[in-house]
Order: structure tokens, then C-alpha cells, then sequence
């Protein structure tokens, strides 16, 4: 079914970012954005593309109390042609789903989700950037709006998409692959087995903020987390998902805990892993066994995955105020290749041999 949404343009378009080269992390949004309406027994209902804006929210509305919240995370890219395009947006779909039946909100079908992606874009297209390292991020997040105290599934719903030119989340500059240090958090736990973990939902993130704040007081960007039964396995970091080079086998922790995100550049490394005949596996890594990789020199690689941190190579993890270098610190031939292959697919400069672009 094809889908087309009302548009009502801002009458204040924001001058763009001049210097494509320092755009960080969702520092500045574009000028229009996209909301729809869920009501109990209509279904989904009014999508429109409407000017970027603060809106306003009930105090009592749920959300605000019990999080009853799920959020994507997205890129469009511009290719040399000056054409946009999107990296495996079916993924989202996909994860979306998986997310909302467990935060209890109602189904939205993926071919809205993603006409409604479009129709934004659509509006803001000049803003999606083209220097290197950089994107447009977008932001798709739907919460239960209902005024409510019961701590039941709200009745109302939202969902919404923001845009953002993006550059590197955790590199000082865009552009470039540095290396930065992550901190072995071992007290604090971000998921336990039966928990949200594998969900996209804010609460994961709250929750894991002090666990952050603690890692930058050891010149960490930020952390990595371990298992909450044991302690000991290593899960994921606080934006990504972690990959392990250790004697010429990439490991990263396996979903099948549920307590790992399911990223979808996660999954791109695997396949792009095995395709070029390099061991990789999906099983649990105690962090002794790292420790002791490092002390023997066979701690090649550890880098992040996701798609506001693409592949950032990771040169110290931080391990009970320790550091525990990574190979020589600097990047690594494995992180660089994955992130050359994976960038230059989703910015066209490299042939999309894994069939992973959609043309907008
Ligand atoms: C993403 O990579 O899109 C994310 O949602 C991570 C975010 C917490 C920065």
C-alpha cells in the first residue's frame, strides 16, 4: 500500500551547519519532522509532516512516569551521484517489531514506518550531509501518551521521526578512525535475562547513565558492560555493540541471552566477516580471558558497533582503574576494513555487493 502524508512547512527554515566537517552528534535537528496518532479501537491514524518544533505534553502523561517508550536509530547517506540513500532499513522494521510487543505498543506496520521515514526525508533532503564520516540520523520514537498513573499499557500513542546531521559520536574530529578507552563497568548491570535488554526503549539507556558518568571519571568515553548473572562475560557498550580480535577470532557476545541489542551494523560485521573468510563467533568472552589476551600480546582488536558509533576502534579498556591495552593501541587493520567497507557501501563510494542499500 502506498502511503502519502499531509506536509505543512516551517515558515522559519534554520540556516544549515556551514562546517560539515564538526556536525557531532545530534547537535542540530532539521526543520521539519513527522508525528502520527495511535487511539484504541481507530488504530494508527493522521500521519503528517509538520515543522520541527517543542510541543506540548499533559504532566500526568505515562511516559513521563513509567517510560512506556521505544525509540530506532537510523542514517540516510548521500552518495557521489548526490542521490540519498538508506543502509538495510528492513532491519529496523524488524527490531521495531520485536521491541514494541515487548513494551506492549501497538504494532506499526512496517510499510509505514517507512513511507513515513521518506516523507520526512523527503522534506529535509538538502540537509543530508556529504563530507566524510557523516550522515543524516534519524530518530524514530513512539510513546504512550495517554494521561494515566495505572502501570498498564497506555491507550494513546505517538510515533515520530526527528532528523539530525550527524558526524562521528565517539571521534574528537568527523572523518577519521581514532582509537578511545572503555570502561569494564563491574558493578553496576544494564540487563538481566528476561529483562528489556533486547529492546530499543529509553529506560535501558536512563539506567545505564550513571555507569557512563563513572567511566568519564577515568577518562573513558564510555563503558563496557558484563554480564548481570556472573559478572564476568563481557555484554555490550553503552551506544554499541563490542567486538574482541583475539588470536585471529572476532568474538562478540551471543543474543541469545536476550539481553543484548541486536545491532544491525552488528550483524553486518558478522556477515562481512565471514564473507571475507575471517573466524567469527558469537559466544561468551570473560573479561579474564581479555585481560589475559592482553597480557599476551594476543589482544589484537576490540572496536564498537552500531550506527551512531558505525566502527570505532576501542585502544584501552579501563579494567578496575587499570589500563589494559589493545594490540598497539592504535587502529586496527580489521576495524578499518569493516568500517571502509561499510561506510563506502551507505555512502555509494563502494559497490554494494551485500545488496544492503535502499535507494530513496
Ligand atoms: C544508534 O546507534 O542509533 C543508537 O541508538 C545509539 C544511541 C544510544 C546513541
Amino acid at each position: 500500500m502506498e502511503y502519502t502524508f499531509p506536509v505543512t512547512r516551517t515558515t522559519h527554515p534554520k540556516p544549515r551547519p556551514q562546517d560539515e566537517t564538526k556536525l557531532g552528534f545530534a547537535k542540530y535537528f532539521t526543520d521539519h519532522m513527522f508525528v502520527m496518532d495511535y487511539d484504541e479501537g481507530q488504530g494508527w491514524h493522521d500521519g503528517r509532516v509538520v515543522p520541527h518544533e517543542p510541543f506540548l505534553i499533559e504532566p500526568a502523561c505515562a511516559v513521563l512516569h513509567y517510560s512506556q517508550c521505544m525509540f530506532e536509530g537510523m542514517k540516510a547517506y548521500r552518495n557521489p551521484q548526490g542521490g540519498v540513500q538508506l543502509f538495510r532499513p528492513d532491519m529496523n522494521i524488524a527490531r521495531m517489531k520485536r521491541t514494541n510487543e515487548r513494551m506492549c505498543i501497538p504494532e506499526l506496520p512496517g510499510d509505514i514506518f517507512l513511507a513515513a521515514v521518506k516523507a520526512v526525508i523527503q522534506e529535509d533532503i538538502d540537509w543530508v550531509p556529504s563530507a566524510p564520516g557523516t550522515a543524516l540520523y534519524i530518530r524514530p520514537f513512539i510513546f504512550g501518551d495517554e494521561v494515566s498513573f495505572s502501570v498498564l499499557p497506555a491507550k494513546h500513542y505517538k510515533f515520530m521521526i526527528i532528523l539530525s546531521p550527524t558526524g562521528s559520536y565517539y571521534a574528537a574530529n568527523d572523518g577519521g578512525l581514532s582509537t578511545t578507552r572503555i570502561y569494564v563497568q563491574d558493578e553496576y548491570i544494564r540487563a538481566a535475562r528476561g529483562g528489556t535488554g533486547f529492546a530499543k526503549c529509553g529506560g535501558n539507556y536512563g539506567g545505564g547513565m550513571r555507569a557512563s558518568l563513572d567511566a568519564m571519571k577515568y577518562n573513558c568515553k564510555d563503558v563496557l558492560w558484563l554480564d548481570a548473572a556472573e559478572n564476568k562475560y563481557v555484554e555490550e557498550i553503552g551506544t554499541s555493540n563490542a567486538f574482541f580480535r583475539i588470536d585471529d577470532e572476532v568474538i562478540t557476545a551471543p543474543l541469545d541471552s536476550g539481553t543484548i541489542l541486536p545491532g544491525i551494523t552488528r550483524n553486518s560485521v558478522i556477515q562481512l566477516l565471514k564473507r571475507w573468510g575471517i573466524k567469527v563467533s558469537e559466544r561468551k568472552l570473560s573479561i579474564d580471558e581479555i585481560v589475559e589476551a592482553s597480557k599476551n600480546g594476543k589482544l589484537q582488536e576490540v572496536f564498537a558497533s552500531g550506527t551512531a558509533a558505525v566502527i570505532s576502534p576501542i585502544g584501552w579498556l579501563c579494567v578496575k582503574g587499570e589500563d589494559v591495552p589493545v594490540g598497539d593501541t592504535k587502529v586496527g587493520p580489521v576495524a578499518q576494513k569493516l568500517y571502509d567497507n561499510l561506510y563506502g557501501m551507505q555512502t555509494g563510494t563502494v559497490e554494494d555487493y551485500m545488496g544492503w542499500i535502499y535507494k530513496l
